[in-house]
């Protein structure tokens, strides 16, 4: 008995010792080196001799070296990745690429909508970290898209300094209803605010040599059914509506690669969509770069994928396998040369880069610098938008305003809510971050007011008639309400689970982490809160922190001020209470529309396995039905106040090939200095097929100090004003009198209109 206790204490003893050596060269997961070494390759000046290298490199390879170009890595270094973010909490980058005997390192990827996932300094609650920006809906919501380019260009820098040059960002899928989970991770519910941003966000990227992702291409605007939902659209929908951002980014943007997205488009996986992969991108738009699969479910069928044109699968390799592919070949399935195609534009996009000359140099002291944080807190500052500030409760108007806030000494202010002091980024799934730290809600408004010896109370909100007490004997009250990762964000449940709700149309187990939203509707204990305090207390504001629309129905009218402060990042708090007490005055515009009542939106459902995306949705579909929004895409209030006047059209008639410009006269007539953003919409009053009543088409974000006048100039190109005629298959122009609508939101009140025409 004895012996065999023994026995089995050596046993117990030589397991863990094997599971302690697994472990630890689990977390010593090593680091390549994504650095070409030059000496070994002449110098690239021409496309020629690019794909001329590119050739006689693939020509050295044999099929299995080739093969090995098409996935990320092996399955064993995708556990040891997959490990090492369960048990260590550790987000490495991910390899793919690269051939040693050939002098080719391999790429690094990671994600970073908000900044770097995968971060130089990767144990969990270590003080180091990356800069940690607003997410992409809070910056679509500055409409700034310099201050875009500022940021990418610090999120660019951090990756390479990272050891990253392969990053899944920007994400441009379109937010076509606020439902959805990841609304957070992009810019806009309209296809050209969008645009613009991924632009702003692939040139400075690659301005650093680093290989922008665009993702996911397309179509993927519902969480929990990813894996599942085939998206029906028709070919004027998906070109106009769905596409136009993926094409620009390609063909002005030159961007490196794009992600393929998990759903089906049009019964095939995205993955596996000769249409999408091949005749649109490569065909039509003359895309040169790679397109990877989105992670572990991206496809399913390798033939289908390299027939379909997929270059890369990711994280691991799955569907790529040698055998296979040799059977594929063999059975005449598809060719060597299919295969040489699929690796030529990776490793040509590679060497494109990886050869180039850098701007800088990239240490680590470039990582997380006081001025990238300076710059996080400045995003923050812009994207903030106020809905409401009015005494009148239910007046959507500026006057008698509670915002901003005095700042007179002895006062009580009193932030309440159960987010009030939580460091709250969003989500928690692939755009996730590690910072140094972050500035909640009532650190930045006590820290604010520790100059002014003002007493700042927390207060947690799990006592309503205790909350109710503070806020009446309190000066100011500030209700932090909203979501968090639980509620919105990436779903992140084992797919097979998912995979199984979504087939049977709901959900199977308890809400875990992210997902879609099923109600727009704050959870019902923000919404109590809400209603309570508003009867204590006129000197309030509720502050809502999210990353999209929500149904604020129950409570609008009773409250007089609402400030959307979004999921704004490690300097988020600062940057409120800089907002709330006026040093800053806000000019974020929301970058969708907020319905008054959720069926007012498109159907949406987060569980199901088809859907059809209509050619409406957002403002178009708003204006299109005569539907009221309760505040309109690109409304937000200021502390100031801009008059708009003299539109003028510079270019009365155009031809296809000319540029409209015009001019409006903005002027600040308010008592503050501010920024207002200024939009010109076109309208299709007189077309002789269906269109929208009017589309965003130019804007700009203009400083105006107090009672100063700008003239600001606004262009179109003619050839943006096409649309997708699906029997010529072609884009084209009408010949007709547009209507041009110039303010500063997209409420018909809020606009000055002219005419202008085109004409052969
Ligand atoms: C997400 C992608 C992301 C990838 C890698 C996927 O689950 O859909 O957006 O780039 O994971 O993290």
């Amino acid at each position: 008995m004895k012996k065999a206790i023994k026995i089995m204490g050596y046993i117990l003893l030589t397991l863990l010792f094997v599971a302690a050596i697994m472990l630890y060269n689990i977390y010593d997961y090593t680091e390549h080196s994504v650095e070409f070494d030059k000496t070994k390759f002449s110098s690239i000046e021409t496309d020629e001799q690019l794909d001329q290298l590119t050739h006689s490199l693939i020509k050295e390879m044999s099929l299995d070296e080739k093969i090995e170009q098409l996935y990320g890595r092996p399955l064993s270094d995708a556990m040891i990745l997959v490990i090492n973010s369960a048990v260590f909490g550790r987000t490495p980058p991910v390899y793919g690429g690269g051939n040693e005997r050939l002098n080719i390192p391999p790429y690094a990827f990671s994600d970073g909508p908000r900044g770097v996932r995968a971060n130089k300094e990767r144990t969990a609650g270590d003080k180091l970290g990356v800069t940690s920006f607003p997410v992409s809906m809070a910056r679509g919501a500055s409409w700034d898209i310099e201050l875009e380019s500022q940021i990418y260009d610090v999120i660019g820098k951090e990756m390479r300094a990272s050891g990253i040059n392969y990053t899944g960002t920007p994400t441009i899928n379109l937010l076509r209803h606020p439902g959805w989970g990841r609304a957070q991770e992009v810019y806009s519910e309209d296809p050209w605010l969008m645009g613009e941003f991924g632009l702003a966000a692939v040139n400075a990227l690659q301005h650093h040599n680093v290989m922008s992702c665009a993702k996911h291409f397309a179509l993927n605007s519902i969480e929990n059914s990813r894996f599942v939902v085939d998206v029906e659209v028709d070919e004027r929908t998906l070109r106009e509506v769905y596409l136009p951002h993926f094409k620009k980014v390609v063909q002005e943007g030159n961007v490196a690669s794009l992600m393929a997205s998990y759903n089906k488009v049009l019964g095939e996986y995205a993955g596996q969509n000769k249409y999408l992969l091949s005749d649109i991108l490569r065909d039509e738009w003359g895309f040169k770069g790679f397109v990877s699969s989105d992670w572990f479910f991206g496809t399913y069928d390798g033939i289908a994928s390299i027939q379909a044109g997929l270059n890369v699968e990711m994280p691991y390799q799955k569907v790529y396998q040698q055998d296979i592919i040799e059977q594929g070949i063999a059975d005449g399935e598809i060719t060597e040369a299919q295969i040489d195609k699929l690796v030529f534009d990776t490793l040509r996009t590679q060497l494109k880069f990886g050869l180039a000359q850098d701007p800088m140099a990239y240490p680590d002291s470039i990582i997380a610098t006081p001025k990238s944080i300076e710059l996080t807190r400045l995003a923050a500052e812009k994207s903030m938008v106020l809905l409401k500030n009015s005494k009148v409760k239910n007046g959507h108007d500026n006057s008698a305003p509670v915002l901003p806030f005095a700042k007179t000494k002895q006062q009580q202010i009193a932030v309440i809510g159960r987010l009030a002091d939580m460091e709250n980024l969003g989500d928690t799934g692939s755009s996730k971050t590690t910072e140094p730290y972050v500035v909640t809600p009532y650190e930045g408004i006590r820290d604010y007011h520790k100059k002014l010896g003002n007493k700042v109370v927390l207060d947690d909100a799990s006592d309503l008639s205790a909350s109710k007490k503070l806020a009446e004997v309190s000066d100011q009250v500030i209700v932090v309400v909203g979501y968090t990762h639980i509620e919105e964000g990436e779903f992140l449940l084992a797919s097979e689970e998912a995979n199984k709700a979504a087939k049977l149309g709901k959900r199977t187990g308890p809400k875990t982490n992210g997902g879609d939203r099923e109600t727009l509707k704050l959870n019902p204990e923000d919404e109590a809160l809400i209603k309570a305090l508003a009867k204590t207390n006129n000197n309030l504001v509720v502050v809502y922190v999210g990353g999209s629309g929500i149904d604020l129905s129950a409570w609008d009218s009773e409250v007089p001020a609402i400030l959307f402060s979004w999921y704004s990042g490690m300097e988020g708090g600062n940057a409120l209470a800089n907002v709330l007490y006026g040093d800053v005055n806000p000019s974020g515009k929301l970058p969708f529309s907020i319905a008054k009542q959720e069926s007012d939106y498109p159907y949406f459902t987060p569980y199901t396995e088809k859907i059809t995306y209509g050619y409406y949705h957002g403002y178009t579909l708003f204006d299109k039905e005569n539907i009221e929004p309760a505040y309109p895409f690109g409304f937000g209030l200021s502390y100031s106040q801009y008059d708009y006047s003299n539109l003028v059209v510079n270019t009365p008639e155009l031809t296809e090939a000319d540029t409209l410009s015009v001019s409006v006269t903005v002027t600040n007539s308010g008592k503050v200095a501010g920024e207002e953003v200024v939009q010109l919409y076109l309208g299709f009053d007189n077309s002789s097929v269906d269109r929208p009543v009017k589309l965003l088409r130019a804007f700009d974000k203009v400083h105006l100090a107090v009672g100063e006048s700008k003239t600001v100039e606004l262009a179109v190109k003619a050839k943006d004003m096409a649309w997708y005629n699906p029997e010529a298959k072609a884009w084209q122009v009408e010949q007709m009198t547009y209507q041009v609508y110039v303010g500063g939101s997209s409420a018909k009140q809020d606009l000055l209109t002219a005419e202008f025409a085109i004409k052969l």
